[in-house]
């Protein structure tokens, strides 16, 4: 199946599948993959490590000019890089699962991270993954996911996720963890968690990889009348 050169938004809450699902999206479909999320992350490595937010989650006002010369790009391997450092497995520690929302809440940083997006969108053929993607950073996507799972699935992978990175998380430290991200996400002011009003809602509390793409060919196949010839 030959799909045009679009842009597919996949938004949702935080371990949903989203980037496990976006990621075999792009593989199949050859398109480029764009974990938006990873820059958040990124932003609040470098936030701790430069000591610019604290432990009440007060975010310290050089964070702004710091970002002029803030480098964190995804590299040709798909990881995030802050500078030459591969930072790829520190965003993803609890430590900073744990302060990114508050610092996602920052318009400053929103629009740090934005401008990078869009730069991607220029080209079309992309998957990108995060909260805001289809409301605010590609309003004009072709084709916008919002992504749902159970409470119960999410904590599950999101503990699965954390074990397999090395970590030994408390069941109950990653729901609260959830919990907390679902609530900010959704609440604060700037370009908050929204199902934008022409996305696809797509629950897979009970569904696997394969049936999730499958439900994907088919909404391609019918938004753009495509034949399959896979
Ligand atoms: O998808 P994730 O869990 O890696 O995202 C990390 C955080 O970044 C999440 O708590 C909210 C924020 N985020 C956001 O506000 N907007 C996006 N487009 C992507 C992520």
């Amino acid at each position: 199946m030959k799909v045009p050169d679009i842009i597919i938004a996949i938004d949702g809450f935080s371990s949903t599948g989203k980037s496990s699902f976006a990621k075999r999206v792009a593989a199949k479909f050859g398109f480029l993959y764009l974990d938006s999320g990873a820059l958040y992350r990124g932003v609040t490595l470098f936030a701790q490590e430069e000591r610019l937010i604290s432990k009440l989650n007060t975010v310290s006002p050089t964070l702004e000019e710091e970002l002029r010369t803030l480098d964190i790009h995804f590299g040709t391997d798909g990881r995030t890089y802050m500078g030459p450092r591969c930072i790829e497995n520190q965003i993803r520690s609890l430590e900073v699962s744990a302060q990114v929302s508050p610092i996602a809440a920052v318009p400053y940083v929103r629009a740090y991270v934005d401008r990078k997006l869009r730069e991607f969108g220029q080209k079309g053929r992309i998957v990108m993954d995060g909260r805001d993607i289809g409301t605010t950073v590609f309003p004009h996507a072709q084709l916008k996911i919002f992504m749902t799972a159970s409470e119960e699935v999410r904590a599950r992978r999101r503990y699965d996720e954390l074990v397999a990175n090395g970590s030994m998380p408390a069941l109950e430290d990653v729901v609260k963890n959830l919990r907390e991200r679902d609530y900010i996400d959704s609440h604060r002011e700037t370009a908050p968690l929204r199902k934008a009003p022409d996305a696809f809602e797509l629950d897979n509390s009970h569904m696997d990889m394969q049936e999730e793409l499958a439900w994907i060919q088919g909404l391609i196949q019918g938004k753009f009348g495509l034949l399959d010839a896979s």
